[in-house]
């Protein structure tokens, strides 16, 4: 039998880390951050100094990269060389990097089957921008999960507050909107819906209702 395969795709801010983590928890399934594994690249390319433009270097470093990904209480830890680096690749800096990275097909390529090696069963829940498109195209459930530039914003503004750092909204704004028309816009794997997708907007949603809505989707297969 075919394992469960749950892709959640969206664009950055839009909660699907969040979900796709309570979704796997609740459903026992494994748990795939892809935007980890673009993360993992960038911060690795960032160390070694690695010319942006050295697509070949880049595409090795996305084979090869030894990583590893452990369920802990506060998520998912990431591990580069056994090293946790959780906490390093969530900086800004890092997903600007990892988003011009994510950019070529090289890496794309190179990260494919490393990332079909997570559908084990009992299933898997991937999370990403091309999950159900490019690389779970027979996913059992698709769903894409957006909300307003603006909305997406606003959470990153009072998730950093609460953090006690101190930034713009107009620049966080910025931000997002200069990463969505990257991802949406690049040649290869763009953000966007798959035809089967499901599209919920969480603009006017908590986190629970989405929660739920996806559980439904999920029961009523
Ligand atoms: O989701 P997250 O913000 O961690 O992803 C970091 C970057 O990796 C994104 O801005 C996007 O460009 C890229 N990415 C991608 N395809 C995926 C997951 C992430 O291109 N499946």
């Amino acid at each position: 039998t075919e394992a469960l395969i749950i892709t959640i795709d969206g664009p950055s801010g839009s909660g699907k880390g969040t979900i796709s983590q309570r979704v796997a928890q609740k459903l026992g399934l494994q748990l795939l951050d892809s935007g980890a594994l673009y993360r993992l690249v960038a911060l690795c390319s960032i160390r070694q100094a690695v010319d942006p433009d050295d697509v070949v270097k880049l595409a090795e470093l996305a084979r090869t990269l030894p990583v590893s990904f452990k369920l802990g209480s506060e998520g998912v830890a990431a591990f580069l060389n056994g090293e946790d680096v959780s906490q390093a690749i969530r900086l800004e800096e890092v997903g600007l990097v990892a988003s011009k990275v994510a950019a070529l097909p090289e890496v794309r390529a190179a990260l494919l089957e490393r990332q079909r090696d997570f559908a084990a069963p009992p299933g898997l829940v991937a999370d990403g921008r091309d999950m159900g498109t490019v690389v779970f195209p027979n996913a059992t459930i698709k769903i894409f999960l957006t909300a307003s530039a603006e909305e997406r914003a606003n959470r990153r503004f009072n998730q950093l507050k609460a953090r006690g750092e101190s930034v713009s909204l107009a620049r966080l704004l910025e931000d997002i909107q200069e990463r969505d028309s990257r991802d949406m816009n690049r040649q290869v794997s763009p953000l966007k819906p798959a035809e089967d997708a499901v599209i919920i907007d969480s603009s006017q949603m908590g986190i629970d209702d989405v929660q739920d809505a996806i559980l439904a989707i999920v029961d009523n297969r």
